[in-house]
């Protein structure tokens, strides 16, 4: 296989593998920076850690090279307007006009997500184009609900399949 027929089966691969949508946050220097990523894992239970991929392009990467903790906010069916305002267009502190952010420890929480997962920041590992953020869980918020979730470039009902 040369690297472009690769390439090509990498991504029909990965554009058909189902996952729930995150809002990945974090803040410095006054600022709030997110991105919406579905390149999320725990990682361990002991300690209670998850792990985040994120573009090096992107532009909450250096924030999160430099902060000390970041929230994984679980998306829920309720807030696709969340997503939409992460993936078009707004950037920097316009993400955060759109959905029902709140602060804990001078970060933003989403507090109608799914889930909040807040971490301590413990260690960045750079691969290719992407660093692996790892996270130790300092607090947690489980609301419930149904996830949104990403399938073929569109966000899939979950709820009318249940
Ligand atoms: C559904 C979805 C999932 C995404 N998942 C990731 C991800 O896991 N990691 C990542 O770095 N970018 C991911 N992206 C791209 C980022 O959200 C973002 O658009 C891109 O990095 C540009 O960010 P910037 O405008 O803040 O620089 C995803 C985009 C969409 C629409």
């Amino acid at each position: 296989m040369d690297r472009e027929e690769l390439l090509t089966a990498f991504r029909d691969t990965m554009r058909q593998v189902a996952a729930t949508v995150y809002a990945i946050t974090t803040a410095g220097e006054g600022e709030r920076h997110g991105i919406l990523a579905t390149a999320v894992s725990s990682l361990s239970f002991d300690p209670p850690s998850l792990l985040v991929c994120i573009n090096q392009s992107a532009s909450v990467h250096a924030p999160l090279g430099q902060a000390d903790r970041f929230c994984v906010n679980v998306l829920g069916t309720g807030n696709r307007d969340v997503a939409d305002c992460f993936a078009r267009g707004a950037s920097g502190e316009e993400r955060f006009k759109v959905g029902n952010w709140t602060q804990f420890q001078g970060l933003p929480v989403l507090a109608d997500a799914q889930s909040a997962l807040l971490c301590r920041r413990v260690l960045r590992q750079d691969f290719g184009t992407h660093s692996i953020f790892i996270g130790e869980l300092e607090a947690a918020w489980h609301h419930g609900g149904v996830p949104l979730i990403y399938f073929d470039r569109q966000y899939i009902d979950l709820a009318a399949s249940l």
